[in-house]
């Protein structure tokens, strides 16, 4: 039986850093991409976003307003894609949205992303799977992270003890061993807190290549100071996100007392080290890491990750899918098993009572 089908998948994560599209032909074996469209987030929207995470500017009226306005850009995206490759929305099977987190409470029991899927739906035609963390979270689990599920689908490989690192606003890790134990959670601070730093102190958005953590130096107290967090001691399952690592974080470290480039090559190391602490503790006798996520492109960060692990790292564009893509492509992949029916959660990995299927479906 051919079981291809046109999937669109849509992640916009922790980094504010926009929405990304794929458009993929899927088969049980093999994925083709087919698209892939970045549409950053203007200044504005990244504000309104970032105003929404803390508690105080907790405003029900603006998340209504930029939930549609998400859902319009994504639209908008979308139907570029089809009318440059004539495509009938009927060709699609469905659209996996996973919307813009603005709080993951999964110990109060919620999530919640910003997105209109109805509106989605409505703009596009096509049915659109949304809201994918909270049946897991209900279910006990932490409802992240739900890509290690797809890590294993795609690049699990016999004989080989795999790791899969996303290096988005926060890092998680996937380890695929040849005895098939897969294990999966979120390692700490990925890119978040370096770009924070950075544009609190030069006004970019992130740092290109690592140069500017390059530039500075080691402040092994501070690091020191930043490891002590119980965030890095819990052992798995756990998540995390924006409500933990932000400014305020940063702040409780009184960081304006050190040169600010000494403080993001820190910065730097804490994703490294930390990301090192995971694979040494939980992947026994892995052979190869494989990166995927913006942070793959910080090269200084990469180089770091290669000398404390003592290990050569490729990204996933050596298995075949673009570093850059896995995540919306992830999302495509669980949206079809839910219309299909198929349990797409990972108890083992996010710690919830038993197989779900995760999402919910806005018929076109
Ligand atoms: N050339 C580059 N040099 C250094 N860092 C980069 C570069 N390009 C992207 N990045 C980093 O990657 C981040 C975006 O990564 P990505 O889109 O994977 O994160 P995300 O949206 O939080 O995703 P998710 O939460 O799904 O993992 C940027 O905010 C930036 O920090
Ligand atoms: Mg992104």
């Amino acid at each position: 039986m051919d079981n291809s089908s046109l999937l669109f998948g849509v992640m916009s994560g922790t980094s504010l850093d926009g929405i990304d599209i794929v458009l993929i032909n899927q088969n049980s074996k093999t994925i083709k991409i087919i698209e892939f469209l970045q549409i950053p987030f203007n200044i504005n929207i990244k504000k309104e976003f970032l105003a929404l995470h803390t508690e105080q500017h907790s405003d029900l009226k603006r998340s209504i307003h930029l939930s549609l306005l998400h859902a319009k850009i994504t639209a908008k995206g979308i139907n570029n894609i089809l009318k440059k490759y004539k495509l009938n929305t009927k060709d699609i099977k469905c659209i996996g949205y996973h919307g813009q987190t603005i709080r993951h409470h999964p110990q109060s029991g919620y999530s919640i992303q910003l997105g209109n899927a109805n509106l989605l739906a409505e703009l596009t035609n096509i049915t659109v799977v949304s809201d994918f963390r909270n049946r897991d979270i209900v279910a006990g689990g932490q409802g992240a992270p739900l890509v290690p599920a797809f890590h294993n689908e795609y690049f699990f490989k016999r004989n080989k003890n795999r790791i899969i690192i996303n290096i988005g606003g926060i890092s998680n890790i996937t380890y695929l061993p040849d005895n098939k134990k897969i294990i999966g959670f979120d390692c700490g601070p990925g890119n978040i807190l370096l770009d924070h730093w950075i544009k609190i102190q030069r006004n970019k958005n992130f740092d290109n290549l690592g140069k500017w953590s390059k530039s500075g130096k080691l402040i092994e107290d501070l690091l020191f100071k930043f490891k002590k967090d119980l965030f890095f001691k819990k052992l798995p399952p756990k998540s995390t996100g924006r409500e933990l690592f932000n400014i305020d974080w940063l702040n409780k470290f009184s960081i304006n007392d050190y040169s600010p480039q000494d403080v993001q090559r820190t910065l730097l190391e804490l994703t490294a080290v930390t990301i090192n602490e995971a694979i040494q503790t939980f992947c026994p006798n892995f052979e190869e890491i494989y990166v995927c996520g913006g942070g793959s492109k910080n090269k200084f960060l990469i180089e770091r990750i290669k000398e404390i692990t003592g290990i050569g790292i490729n990204t996933t564009d050596k298995l075949n899918i673009p570093s850059q893509q896995v995540e919306a492509i992830a999302f495509a992949w669980l949206a079809k098993k839910c219309i299909q029916k198929q349990y797409n959660n990972s108890p083992s990995i996010t710690g919830s009572s038993g197989p779900r299927i995760l999402g919910t479906i806005h018929y076109s």
